[in-house]
């Protein structure tokens, strides 16, 4: 079967991608350098939760999906898709090495009519500046031998109301064809293809979203620390102004950002920023506030067990849910990481439950049986709400637990032995 589609990164975004095009009727080839990953898809077997495998092999038995660790793959296929990580490195600036890294082994095999669309987070300035002097290296110039275009994926893992299908796709081109071009691919599989001038202009939306995120999360996070002082309950608070049906939007406070993209994404614009003699004070802000939570939350911890009569070192706290939110196994950046690395530098001997996360390898741990935790935790700290847990029957029998994300509702505020941040 031809494939009309490489997607680069067969992760989070380009699993779920391919899947929706391939649904369409358009053929795609993943390309990723995890054989093991290549190998997975090959026999049909998923590794994201949003693409469950009774959904992929299908696609893969009909031909409509296949996977290799060959760039030579996109010599065949009209569109190019990248969707390849973006991190930040260890000093907390944009690490495009991955992204260009491919760029560059794309660019030999580059021919006049592909289509070349990058998928992946990325401050401004990346798709005209970083991407194409790379691609044109090969001879062939963007707008005129091949179309290039920036398309911002907003997949939100483990979300079934919206998903990569239904919600509406960013498209900024090099040239207006470019853009065009863009927006008849997407067209052929997704619901809704917004075009916009330019791929700066599409780079920039994601920023905002996510730093519209981050931000928000932010005011109540350090509206929960002063509530935690006035002793009033910033769930009930942030519950009731949600009431008013204009002008506010509800974000709710928790141990701090994970995954991919909010602890990672707002600091490729105040990177970029820095150029232009610009400081994004409240990207900066935000990072502030959210990156302390997870010490705030250590804070409340031994408070806790200090009404116990008990110190954080020697007590045994049990972490339930470590992925950065529910229902997924995702660990990137999850706040849950930090507070184990915490509490173990305070000397508690830490344990966790996830049925998501069955190991923690670096942190030599696995995930141990709940019942078992709450007839020997000092204390049950609750990290990650994922659904499927009996929060009731945890707060009828644990000793002491704290709650960083809700999950013990109103049954949580009338019991004494619940903290709730
Ligand atoms: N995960 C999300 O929720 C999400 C949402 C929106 C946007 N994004 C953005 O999308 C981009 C991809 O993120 P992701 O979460 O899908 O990443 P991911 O880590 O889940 O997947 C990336 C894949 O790329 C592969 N890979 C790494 N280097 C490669 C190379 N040189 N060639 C081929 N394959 C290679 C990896 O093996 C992995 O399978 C990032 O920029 C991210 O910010 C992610």
């Amino acid at each position: 079967m031809k494939r009309d589609v490489a997607i680069v990164g067969a992760g989070y975004v380009g699993l779920p991608l391919a899947q929706v095009f391939a649904e369409a009727g358009v053929g795609v080839v993943l390309l990723d350098l995890d054989a093991g990953r290549v190998a997975a898809v090959g026999r049909g077997g998923s590794y994201i939760e949003d693409v469950p495998s009774e959904a992929l092999a299908p696609l893969v038995e009909q031909g409509l999906i296949s996977a290799t660790t060959d760039y030579d793959a996109v010599r065949e296929t009209d569109a190019i898709l990248i969707a390849l990580p973006t991190p930040l490195s260890p000093n907390r600036e944009p690490d495009l090495s991955i992204v260009l890294g491919a760029v560059r082994m794309l660019a030999g095999r580059l021919r006049p009519g592909h289509l070349v669309v990058l998928e992946s987070t990325t401050y401004p300035g990346t798709t005209r500046e970083d991407v194409l002097p790379i691609l044109e290296e090969s001879g062939l110039q963007a707008g005129k031998d091949f179309h290039l275009a920036f398309s911002p994926e907003r997949v939100d893992p483990g979300r079934s109301d919206w998903t990569t299908k239904t919600t509406p796709k960013i498209v900024g081109g090099i040239t207006a064809a470019c853009t065009e071009r863009a927006c008849e691919l997407y067209r052929r599989a997704l619901d809704t293809v917004i075009p916009v001038s330019t791929p700066e202009a599409a780079e920039l939306t994601k920023l905002l979203e996510n730093i519209f995120r981050s931000v928000n999360i932010a005011l109540v996070n350090e509206l929960a620390q002063l509530c935690d002082r006035m002793g009033v309950d910033v769930w009930e608070v942030v519950e009731a102004a949600a009431t008013k049906p204009f002008g506010f939007m509800s974000f709710q406070p928790g141990p701090g950002l994970g995954g991919h993209c909010l602890p990672v994404d707002p600091f490729y614009l105040s990177w970029k920023a820095r150029e232009f003699d610009f400081y994004t004070e409240f990207i900066e802000l935000a990072g502030k506030v959210n990156e302390n939570m997870p010490y705030f939350c250590l804070e409340k911890i031994t408070r806790a067990l200090n009404s116990h009569e008990r110190s954080v070192k020697g007590s045994k706290v049990h972490l339930l849910g470590v992925a950065y939110k529910a229902d997924v196994g995702d660990l990137r950046e999850s706040p849950a990481l930090k507070l184990v690395e915490l509490l173990r530098a305070e000397g508690a001997n830490v344990s966790y439950h996830d049925p998501h996360v069955p190991e923690l390898p670096e942190y030599g741990l696995s995930s141990t049986d709940l019942n078992g935790a709450l007839e020997d935790a000092d204390c049950v700290a609750i990290v990650t709400a994922h659904s499927g847990i009996d929060y009731d029957r945890l707060v009828a029998r644990a000793r002491l637990v704290v709650d960083f994300r809700n999950a013990t509702g109103k049954n949580g505020t009338a019991n004494g032995r619940v903290w709730k941040l």
